[in-house]
């Protein structure tokens, strides 16, 4: 049995720690930056997003976030991209050298352009015993109600991969490893912005062969941005990388995807994003994506139509008849790229 930490008491942080407690059997300790909110949680038992989910008995909620950490032997990043920073910062000078960290949030940081593993590093240090990315194709939906989900836990660090696939895996709950974090973690941003793209197809009207083409070409703008960063290209092929793409632009429990819908239909970002209500990551992911493709000089179409319809620059039916239509630079244009 371990002690593990989750930050954050969003629908992905309370599904995990309800996993973690029921099915694992290990400590769990739920931390939040809004205190109401864990008092509900434990009151009620209950998350407003998690249908049919009753959280076990055990699980201890706690809101002060040094206690929360104490002795933990992991401690899971599940607050939005948004807040990483600063909740790293709020727990690096009392970190434990052997405490693993995991992260489960998806995102890029505006501004650096690091991933979220990055970003914690940045601000702990490497003062822990090692920084797991774990990331897949995983509703919290599905989770919570015990259904089969296979994810990716990456690690430049072996060890602290195996630990996490060790102490994860359950009987509904299977956990790969991979040692291409930064790739992983690349995944996971950017599917969200192709998801938003997805959606506004849908919104638009437009059917399954529209979706089809946005992942397939999604699939080979992630790539792209990816091996420019020097990750493996086969990571892309994996269950966080593909895997991820296809539930995130297909699910009715994908916020990106949702959002995207709404963007079709002539709701501005905001608007989307109020109305969905919970963190819709691939808005916050676009703008470092948007660096990146500068910086690197990486051709990210989707990346820059999505921004252009956003901004109010680009007429939605417009953008989407025009990625599909446009000329092609021919290093792209072939279907294998
Ligand atoms: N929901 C899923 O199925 C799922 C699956 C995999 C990964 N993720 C990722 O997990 C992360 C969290 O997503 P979610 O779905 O749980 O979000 P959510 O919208 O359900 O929860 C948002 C949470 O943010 C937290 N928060 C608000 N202000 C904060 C602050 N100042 N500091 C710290 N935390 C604050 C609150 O606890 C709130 O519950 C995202 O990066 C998401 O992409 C989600």
């Amino acid at each position: 049995m371990k002690k593990i930490t989750i930050l954050g008491a969003g629908t992905w942080g309370t599904a995990l720690a309800a996993m973690l407690k029921k099915e694992n059997g290990h400590d769990v300790v739920l931390w939040s930056a809004i205190p109401n909110e864990l008092d509900e949680l434990s009151r009620s038992k209950k998350h407003p997003n998690l249908e049919g989910l009753v959280l076990p008995d055990g699980i201890i909620f706690e809101s002060e976030i040094t206690q929360a950490c104490r002795g933990a032997d992991f401690i899971v990043f599940a607050v939005p991209s948004l807040y990483v920073r600063e909740t790293a910062k709020k727990i690096a000078l009392s970190l434990d050298e052997k405490t693993i960290i995991v992260d489960v949030a998806k995102g890029l940081e505006k501004g650096t352009g690091m991933t979220l593993c990055e970003v914690i590093e940045d601000e702990i240090g490497r003062k822990n015993g090692g920084i797991v990315a774990l990331s897949g194709p995983t509703h919290a939906e599905e989770v919570a109600l015990g259904m089969p989900t296979a994810i990716v836990a990456a690690s430049e660090n072996a060890e602290a991969a195996e630990a996490v696939q060790r102490e994860f895996s359950g009987s509904f709950f299977r956990v790969y490893t991979n040692s291409d974090i930064k790739g992983i973690e690349i995944c996971g941003a950017m599917k969200n912005i192709i998801a938003i793209c997805a959606g506004i197809s849908t919104g638009l009207g437009y059917g399954d062969n529209a979706r089809a083409a946005i992942v397939t070409r999604g699939m080979a703008e992630i790539t792209r941005l990816g091996v420019a960063m020097g990750c493996s290209g086969r990571t892309f092929e994996s269950l966080a990388g593909i895997g991820d793409l296809v539930v995130t632009c297909m699910s009715r429990h994908s916020r990106n995807h949702r959002a995207g819908v709404l963007i079709g239909k002539g709701y501005s970002a905001e608007e989307a994003k109020k109305e969905v209500g919970m963190a819709v990551e691939g808005l916050n992911a676009l703008p470092a994506a948007l660096e990146l493709s500068e910086r690197l000089c990486v051709e990210l179409p989707f990346c820059h139509a999505l921004s252009e319809v956003i901004m109010g620059t680009l007429d939605v039916k417009e953008a989407v008849n025009s990625l599909m239509l446009r000329a092609l630079k021919p290093e792209i244009s072939s279907d294998k790229q």
